[in-house]
This record gives C-alpha cells, sequence and structure tokens, in this order.
C-alpha cells in the first residue's frame, strides 16, 4: 500500500495535488464555486451569518487560523479562532448570528466534540449554526452539525497530518468564497479569480514538491540541533506554527513559532548560532517588514533558512539560504504551497534522526479523549 515510499507520512504528502482535485471536485466550476458546496441548506444560513467562530485543535487549529486572515480581509466578516479546550471551558460569549465551524480530520476529537455540544445548547436562542469541515463521514463531528462539507483527502494514516491540513485549508477557501458572494461582500469577478487560483493549486504543489531533493539537505543542519524558530507574518505566521508544530510531533526538536513583529519583543534573545531560524517571505506587502527582521536575525549570528517565491529576491548572503519554493503569489494558494517545503523539512529531519515518523512517540491519530 506504500508503493514506492518509505511512510505513510510521505506517501500523504505526495497525495496533496490529488486530495486537491478531489476536494474541488464537484464542489466548483470553471468560474464560480457551486451554491450546493456546502449543502442546499447553507444558503439561507450563510447570508444571515454576521460572524464566524471556528473551534479546532492542533494542525486544524491552524487551518483556521490562515482563514481568519482571509475571512477578514477578503470579505470583511469577523472571525475568531480558537482551540477547543479553552473555547469549551472559559464560558465564551456568544454573538447571534455566528456560523459555528468546527474542523476535524477525524471528526472524533473529544475536545471539538464537546464544544460543538455546549454551542448547540444555545443554538436556538442565538440563532446559531453550525458547520464541520471534516475528513471522515459519518463521524461524531458529522453528525451533530447542521452542516457539514467533506475533505476528500482520503484516508490519512500518518499521526502527523498533512493532506488534510491541505484540504481543510481549500474547505476554509470555498467557504470565504461563498459567503462572500452570498452576501456581496465580493464581485464576481473576484469569486472568478479565487476559483482560477484554486485550479491551479494541483500543479503549484506539485512544484513545491519538486524541491524535495534542496529540502533534504536543509535537513541536515537540523539532525543536530535541540531548538529552531519559525518565522511569518500575516497567514504565513500560522503556516509558521504548522510548520513548528510538524518538526516537534516527528523530530522531538523542539519549535516555536513567531509572528516576525514580535522577535524584539522577546525571542531575539534566544538567536545564535545555534538555533536555526526559518522564515517564509512570499512577495507580498509584508515582505520589507519580514526582510528587516531577518536583518535583526542575522546581526545576532543567526543561521537562516528562508523559503521564498519567485519574486520575493530576498537574496543569499552569509548566514541566509534562500530556497526559491514557487512561482505563486496568490493570497489564498500561497500559504497552502508555502506548507509543503515545511512538511518536507520535518519529514527528512525525522528520518534522520531514526524517529518513528508515522507513530510518533506519545500521540495517537485520534484523541478520542480530553
Ligand atoms: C498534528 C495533528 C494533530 C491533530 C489534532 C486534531 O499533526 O495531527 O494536532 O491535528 O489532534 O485532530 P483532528 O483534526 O482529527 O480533530
Amino acid at each position: 500500500e506504500l508503493g514506492d515510499h518509505r511512510h505513510y507520512m510521505h506517501k500523504e504528502i505526495f497525495e496533496q495535488p490529488q486530495a486537491v482535485i478531489d476536494t474541488l471536485e464537484g464542489r466548483i466550476s470553471q468560474e464560480h464555486v457551486l451554491p450546493s458546496a456546502f449543502g442546499y441548506q447553507a444558503e439561507s444560513i450563510f447570508k444571515e451569518v454576521k460572524q464566524v467562530q471556528i473551534i479546532a485543535c492542533g494542525t486544524s487549529y491552524h487551518a483556521g487560523l490562515v482563514s481568519k486572515y482571509w475571512f477578514e480581509d477578503i470579505i470583511g466578516l469577523p472571525c475568531s479562532v480558537e482551540v477547543a479546550s479553552e473555547y469549551r471551558y472559559r464560558n465564551p460569549v456568544v454573538q447571534d448570528n455566528t456560523l459555528f465551524v468546527t474542523i476535524s480530520q477525524s471528526g472524533e476529537t473529544a475536545d471539538t466534540l464537546a464544544a460543538l455540544q455546549q454551542i448547540k445548547q444555545v443554538a436556538n436562542e442565538k440563532n446559531v449554526s453550525t458547520l464541520t469541515i471534516c475528513n471522515v463521514p459519518e463521524s461524531s463531528l458529522t453528525r451533530e452539525s447542521d452542516l457539514t462539507f467533506l475533505t476528500h483527502a482520503g484516508p490519512e494514516i500518518g499521526v502527523a497530518s498533512t493532506k488534510a491540513f491541505t484540504t481543510q485549508l481549500v474547505a476554509l477557501s470555498l467557504l470565504v468564497t461563498v459567503i462572500g458572494k452570498l452576501q456581496k461582500r465580493i464581485s464576481e469577478r473576484r469569486e472568478t479569480i479565487i476559483v482560477k487560483g484554486l485550479q491551479k493549486l494541483p500543479g503549484l504543489i506539485q512544484s513545491a514538491l519538486a524541491h524535495e531533493e534542496v529540502v533534504k539537505e536543509i535537513a541536515k543542519n537540523f539532525s543536530d540541533k535541540d531548538n529552531a524558530l519559525f518565522l511569518g507574518r500575516g497567514t504565513m505566521y500560522p503556516i509558521a506554527m504548522e510548520g513548528a508544530l510538524k518538526l516537534k510531533e516527528i523530530s522531538y526538536i523542539h519549535a516555536e513559532a513567531y509572528p516576525a513583529g514580535e522577535l524584539k519583543h522577546g525571542p531575539l534573545a534566544l538567536i545564535d548560532e545555534n538555533i536555526p531560524v526559518i522564515a517564509i517571505a512570499p512577495h507580498n506587502d509584508l515582505l520589507e517588514k519580514l526582510k528587516s527582521n531577518l536583518q535583526e536575525v542575522k546581526a545576532r549570528g543567526g543561521q537562516m533558512i528562508v523559503f521564498e517565491d519567485e519574486q520575493s529576491n530576498v537574496g543569499s548572503e552569509d548566514g541566509l539560504h534562500v530556497v526559491k519554493t514557487t512561482t505563486n503569489v496568490g493570497r489564498i494558494t500561497a500559504p497552502i504551497t508555502f506548507n509543503v517545503p515545511l512538511q518536507l523539512l520535518a519529514y527528512h529531519v525525522a528520518l534522520i534522526k531514526g524517529t518513528d515518523v508515522d507513530q510518533p512517540r506519545n500521540l495517537a491519530k485520534s484523541v478520542t479523549v480530553e
């Protein structure tokens, strides 16, 4: 079943172009997101939504965080994202007309399920509707939600989530677009631009995967390190968080992610030649700011690996190794594409360290107890 792959995680990373195709299938036409993508009941619900509350754990939580940037930036709809284990125990204020979205690969995560069950108790009074973005049909979350969007990633066996995350982001981009369209927050032209971008995504992921050999070389610098720092701004901040999570869970290297602008508020004190710093540097409005953050790291002797796109031109120099990852600069497709080399990095570091990649110590694929 593994084919040419040594591990399920590797196989699943390489299945991502197909997982995206399968998740888009039947959900978009050439130029539009199909109204039925979230079920026929969705239309009347989405028209009334005033804000979105996303609840998830782990990698699925990171997908939610990326989408917060999209909801607020692209369609101007307020969006909050929180880990389920916090949300369920803190008596959160529930606003009227909230769309409550749970995101989960397994559909069985205990905290996420409990948060959903709790919100349902006030759903009528507050006009709250529930949607789950889930990879497993007939799971607890799909049974308990008003609306279901199934990511068609196929079975994910590796404990470290990869293709499920990518398809969750695809699902969220469709959700942003559909709500934006129904509430007239985006033009048809904009919708078509988003749809065209999504159609390019499998090819973009494929070209990012083609950088595996370069990433494998970089991985050699990590195997003797105890710590790593991931930096990003905007949507690349949650992508940095996801990169750090992948590295820590399968290679057991302590990794942290920071929004690059927070460096001087503390983590800069950590920087020396022993801590590799990984930065994600797409060509966008924040690039110049990120470049000055990189100089702050460089001035302290830090060793940096920068993933950029064809237009970023960060420029390699001493202590700063730049890898061109993608030709892409789209607001929705960029975070999805930039995540791929970070998955490969975690995988190759773990291979060198000889850990149990598909079954990391102390972790379970489906977390059905809190
Ligand atoms: C990380 C990972 C976990 C899960 C988390 C939520 O690679 O797999 O962090 O993302 O346990 O699981 P689901 O998505 O099944 O609710």
